[in-house]
């Protein structure tokens, strides 16, 4: 039994672990064994699920929907989760660590080589692709985060770049959803599944011990808190919230005042433009 975290099986041997196959070190394969841990997948859940929320809120309803503030509120508890998951990718169990999924160049391009071929072999933890796709994208959504926090300080060109990485972000997600999906129908392995139940096809000695699920309530209950507070502390009328704990004041979208302007860097400018007038 290999003691790495990110080792192979033979991709042959994997279709027909459910019939007694043998992988490529010739140990036998006994079917579905857990993989992910609950912290894990309920991270992706929250994470697909905010993001995908954030954005049609952002793209279909528009700035000047009541839903808007929504739109920061999610931004801001994903990125809560995203601190949480840092933490568990160091402290997590075997395929949530993130020294389970850092590859080098060397592992990238064969892996490339291999879904070129179609002969790779599977991995049983993310595989180098998916590795990279998933550091980016962690990324891309915490300088969301953070640009978007800089329009409410009126920064024209974070709402420049915050527009820029939400589109490269979406690019990111469409590429990785086709990935999964192309992974899935070619390689005959429902990874797709596999991160909602926890289970892949792998021998017993590749299974993590526990999934972990006081520590998926911890973290449910500290986002639910977070995301309680903000919402709690949201003023309609200022259009800001406060931070919990550390009690900074955020300004989520552009304020109205109660003279029907807009609290934006131009306001300035439409004032002594009133006055002239
Ligand atoms: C709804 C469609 C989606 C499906 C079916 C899906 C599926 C998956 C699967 C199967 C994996 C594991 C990949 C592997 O085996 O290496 C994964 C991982 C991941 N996906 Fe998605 N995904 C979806 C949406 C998203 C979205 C919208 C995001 C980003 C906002 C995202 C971000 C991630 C991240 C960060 C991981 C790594 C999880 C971790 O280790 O914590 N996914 N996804
Ligand atoms: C998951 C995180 C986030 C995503 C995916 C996201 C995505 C987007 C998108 C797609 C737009 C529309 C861009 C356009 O076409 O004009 C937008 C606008 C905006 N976002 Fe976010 N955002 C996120 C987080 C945040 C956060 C945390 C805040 C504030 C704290 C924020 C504040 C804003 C504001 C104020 C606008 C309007 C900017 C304008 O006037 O054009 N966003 N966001």
């Amino acid at each position: 039994m290999s003691t790495t975290a990110n080792h192979t099986v033979n991709p042959t041997a994997e279709l027909k672990s459910t019939t007694g196959a043998t992988d490529a070190r010739g140990e036998r394969i006994h079917g579905n064994v857990l993989i992910w841990d609950l912290p894990t997948r309920i991270f992706h859940g929250l994470l697909a699920g905010g993001f995908i929320a954030a954005t049609v809120i952002a793209l279909w309803f528009g700035e000047h929907s009541k839903l808007f503030p929504y739109h920061a509120i999610i931004g801001l508890v994903i990125a809560l989760m995203i601190g949480l998951r840092v933490v568990w990718g160091l402290v997590g169990t075997r395929y949530a660590r993130f020294s389970s999924f850092i590859f080098g160049p060397r592992a990238v391009l064969e892996y490339m080589k291999g879904v070129l071929a179609r002969t790779g072999k599977l991995h049983i933890g993310h595989n180098p692709g998916s590795a990279y796709a998933i550091f980016v994208m962690l990324a891309l959504v915490l300088a969301l985060v953070a640009t978007g926090i800089l329009i409410g300080q009126g920064s024209e060109s974070a709402e420049d770049l915050h527009e820029i990485l939400a589109y490269i972000m979406i690019g990111m997600v469409i590429v990785h959803i086709l990935g999964v999906v192309i992974h899935t129908v070619r390689r005959r392995e429902n990874i797709i599944a596999s991160m909602i139940h926890g289970q892949k096809n792998a021998k017993p000695g590749d299974a993590i011990r526990s999934s972990h699920p006081v520590v998926a309530l911890g973290f449910l209950a500290i986002a639910g808190a977070f995301a309680f507070g903000l919402i709690r502390d949201f003023d309609p009328t200022t259009q800001t919230t406060r931070l919990p704990i550390l009690g900074v004041t955020l300004q989520l979208s552009e304020a109205e005042h109660k003279d029907g302007h807009r609290n934006d860097p131009g306001d300035a400018k439409h004032k002594v433009k009133d006055e002239d007038d």
